[in-house]
């Protein structure tokens, strides 16, 4: 039934895939900084989000739309709801960096029923639809199933996480939180997407993920790919924005112990 939203949200993300594809490395991205000096947003973020919202109002007029770049449109109080992040690592791709994604999700009702995570650079596009598993494109291959890993110890599992933007000012900055678990696990990478972070966690690439405030576009189509692929994606705490622990139960639940 969700067959054709999950088609369009892939030709929309694939689309703007290209885009980025097209500036990546060129030295014309028109950087400027957004909240503060570490938040940054370049011209590709603002042409990806624009184009996206376009074809969603074009091909579904009566849906609304959550974008990190343009905030909430289209048809309010519709019970299918877009939630976008054009470009999720920003600062990689401002750097030349290859580890950047469009993050595109729908909710029906308040539920997230599609989540498709595309990385152009990278050439992996992660998709899941709700009961119908996790899955991954890359390389001209058929969809493959993927699953997250099912270790249960810390000592042997790699880990993600990620820094807020207002790290200078609060001191809540997560360096807490990476001084206590980094001597219990086997690595620690930040990757520099939340998307990308959780379809790696999806697809097994890591074991599990934890990152303080984030946003609900960071994390919508991630979060269902995850539970997709057999993961669990859990609040952390309330204070700290969207603040989530990514992984299997078990190993979400040894990571607790360190984390908050
Ligand atoms: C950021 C990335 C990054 C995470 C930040 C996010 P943006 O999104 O997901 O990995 O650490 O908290 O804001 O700004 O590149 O879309
Ligand atoms: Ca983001
Ligand atoms: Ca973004």
């Amino acid at each position: 039934m969700y067959e054709e939203f999950l088609d369009f949200a892939v030709g929309v993300a694939r689309e703007a895939g290209a885009i980025q594809l097209d500036a990546f490395r060129s030295g014309d991205l028109g950087v400027e900084t957004k909240s503060n000096l570490y938040d940054v947003v370049t011209r590709v973020d603002k042409e990806c989000e624009a184009l996206i919202a376009r074809r969603i109002a074009e091909r579904f007029p009566g849906h609304a739309l959550l974008g990190e770049e343009g905030g909430e449109r289209g048809a309010a109080g519709s019970r299918w709801h877009w939630v976008v992040d054009p470009l999720d690592g920003t600062t990689n791709y401002s750097q030349g960096l290859p580890v950047f994604t469009v993050s595109i999700a729908l909710q029906q009702d308040g539920e997230t029923v599609v989540g498709v995570v595309y990385a152009p650079y990278l050439d992996e596009l992660y998709t899941a639809v709700k009961g119908q598993g996790a899955w991954l494109a890359s390389r001209g291959l058929q969809p493959r199933r993927i699953r997250v890993t099912r270790k249960e110890s810390l000592g042997a599992a790699v880990l993600a996480t990620g820094f807020p933007y207002d790290k200078d000012v609060n001191p809540d900055n997560n360096c807490d939180n990476v001084a206590r678990i980094l001597p219990r696990i086997r690595g620690l990478r930040r990757m520099g997407s939340a998307a990308y972070d959780l379809c790696a966690v999806a697809a097994g690439w890591i074991d599990g993920f934890w990152e303080l405030a984030l946003h609900v576009w960071d994390i919508c189509a991630g979060e269902l790919i995850v539970s997709e692929a057999g993961g669990v994606v859990e609040p952390l705490r309330p204070d700290r924005g969207v603040s989530i622990l990514a992984g299997c139960p078990e190993l979400v639940a040894e990571m607790r112990r360190y984390l908050r």
